[in-house]
């Protein structure tokens, strides 16, 4: 089991303006070894603050839908495409995701997932390197190859779309009980929510 190398992320400064308004970097959290990985956009004002990803409203969407499939936080991994909040909560640009391209993919090597879940269209495009139709696309598993190695990947809509959208929420929860599934099916111990 390896250990993210913090001081390396924590010392970045490749992105000027992120730089500029960020307070801290936000790597990711959980299961260092989780057999599940989640990949949001970036940090929003509540992860800035607390320097953990999905902290704030689209953590508790996440965080209610996790509890409801039986999948405990403490036992998968959350991480961001890009680790410093963009002012605004805007989208990070294509030159920031590219530039927090190695702190994301030297994560997935060391959490080594059998299963990734990317939260939403940015993260979905970034990994999947193509256009991605999250609201008709989620749900899906493609393999995809990173670093040399083939992973499976599920697109999933962002859990912030669920929250005006009763439609989106009905995508989202059917995307993250895909997850569960494939927990039960890989039988993984210390998954379950009551355990
Ligand atoms: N949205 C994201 O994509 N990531 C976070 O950490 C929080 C909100």
């Amino acid at each position: 089991m390896g250990n993210i190398k913090e001081s390396k992320v924590i010392t970045c400064e490749k992105c000027q303006s992120l730089v500029a308004s960020r307070n801290q970097i936000v790597n990711g959290a959980g299961k260092i070894d989780a057999e599940v990985l989640f990949i949001g956009e970036g940090p929003g004002k509540e992860e800035d603050l607390s320097g953990k990803p999905f902290m704030g409203r689209s953590g508790k969407v996440l965080d209610r839908s996790l509890e409801n499939n039986g999948i405990k936080r403490s036992g998968i991994r959350i991480t961001n495409c890009v680790r410093c909040r963009p002012e605004g909560n805007r989208n990070p640009s294509k030159e920031e995701l590219f530039n927090c391209k190695g702190h994301l993919y030297e994560e997935i090597h060391i959490v080594d997932p059998g299963l990734i879940v990317t939260l939403g269209k940015v993260s979905s495009e970034h990994l999947l390197g193509r256009e991605v139709k999250v609201t008709e696309e989620s749900g899906k598993i493609e393999l995809i190859d990173i670093s040399g190695t083939m992973r499976s990947l599920l697109i999933c809509i962002h859990p912030a779309a669920t929250l005006y959208n009763p439609k989106q929420k009905i995508i989202f929860e059917s995307t993250i009980a895909k997850v569960s599934e494939w927990i039960m099916m890989k039988k993984l111990p210390g998954m379950d929510y009551d355990d």
